[in-house]
């Protein structure tokens, strides 16, 4: 299969994004001038539209695209949104798609309360449209994400984290949302529950890749493409896949010295010391090889759907998920 570009993929159902940036951009505004204020600064930052895409697209593989559909991409891309603005305060980030983040302009207190603001509209909208369908998973994977970023910061602490606790953390906290849009598209499009069911594995597949990937992306990434500063993860002593398969790859000894090493995370010389850690014991790769296994559980969780331009766009997703830049 030829590699088709984001643009590409999204190019399939352009008109579909331009009706879904003019909801957003609505549902997002406020009377309050410090909430506007902050809603017309991240509507102003181009994230990558992942999960709405991912709900139109879901929608349209099992069925039609309607209005259903799009209150359920502008619910997720809000709760998406508002978990951004409190990951950002959680992990002391001061940068986010290239921009200063919110809790680095207008710090955490105002952060925390628009980050609240941004799920309160999602949740408002699901209720408006009477999609309690939306509304119950919508609730449960919100839970998760709470849940899987309280483990991680349960285990920056210890710094004993392995590899099943990492994928608990993972599928919790990202994975669940990329499942729920998916979900929530085929839901809008059809009553089919095989293929809600087949949707959701598509999902979760696809949302573990996609956050291996962004785990790669922070020992390796470019700043200019990512917007996202390399070594976060370090400084915050989250230990991701690259560094637990590389930890495993060595003596205790010489194991307990790098965790020395990540407790003093912050001092940038060890930030370098990791990353070349890392490197010299192939985490990169390891985890590259364990992203395209999930990306393959994706793709073959689509064979039930019938072949349309719908399913090469999500297979091209995937791809796009385990080899993206940004
Ligand atoms: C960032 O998600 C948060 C993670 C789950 C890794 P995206 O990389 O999809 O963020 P934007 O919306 O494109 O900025
Ligand atoms: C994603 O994890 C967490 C969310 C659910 C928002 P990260 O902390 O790795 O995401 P980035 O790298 O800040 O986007
Ligand atoms: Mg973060
Ligand atoms: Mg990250």
């Amino acid at each position: 299969m030829i590699k088709k570009e984001l643009s590409e993929i999204s190019g399939l159902i352009k008109s579909e994004l331009e009706t879904f940036d003019e909801l957003f951009k609505e549902s997002i505004r406020s009377k309050v001038a410090l909430v506007d204020l902050i809603a017309r600064y991240i509507i102003r930052q181009k994230g990558k539209k992942i999960r709405p895409l991912l709900v139109l697209l879901s929608a349209k593989i099992v069925g039609t695209i309607n209005e259903r559909t799009y209150r359920g991409a502008v619910l997720v891309e809000l709760l998406h949104t508002a978990t951004l603005v409190h990951d950002d305060v959680v992990d002391n980030a001061d940068k986010r798609r290239g921009f200063w983040s919110i809790n680095a302009i207008f710090k955490n207190k105002i952060a925390v309360l628009m980050g609240d603001y941004l799920l309160s509209r999602g949740l408002m909208i699901a209720i408006d449209g009477k999609d309690y369908d939306f509304l119950e998973v919508m609730t449960r994977t919100v839970k998760r994400m709470s849940e899987g970023e309280l483990l991680q910061i349960r285990k920056t602490r210890k710094l004993d984290i392995d590899e099943e606790t990492y994928f608990k953390i993972i599928s919790d906290k990202t994975a669940s949302l990329l499942e729920t849009c998916c979900l929530i598209g085929a839901l809008s499009g059809s009553e089919n529950t095989s293929y809600h069911e087949a949707m959701k594995i598509f999902g979760e597949s696809m949302g573990i890749a996609f956050q291996i990937r962004d785990d790669i992306l922070d020992y390796e990434g470019n700043f200019s493409i990512t917007g996202k500063p390399i070594g976060g993860d370090i400084k915050e002593k989250k230990i991701t896949l690259p560094l637990i398969y590389s930890l495993n790859q060595v003596s205790k000894n010489e194991a307990s010295a790098i965790r020395k090493k990540i407790k003093n995370g912050n001092k940038s010389e060890n930030v370098n010391e990791i990353i070349d850690f890392v490197r010299q014991y192939n985490g990169i790769d390891y985890a590259i090889k364990t992203a395209q296994k999930y990306s393959l559980k994706a793709k073959e969780a689509l064979k039930i759907l019938p072949d349309s331009q719908s399913k090469i766009a999500l297979e091209s997703l995937v791809d796009f998920v385990i080899e993206r830049k940004n």
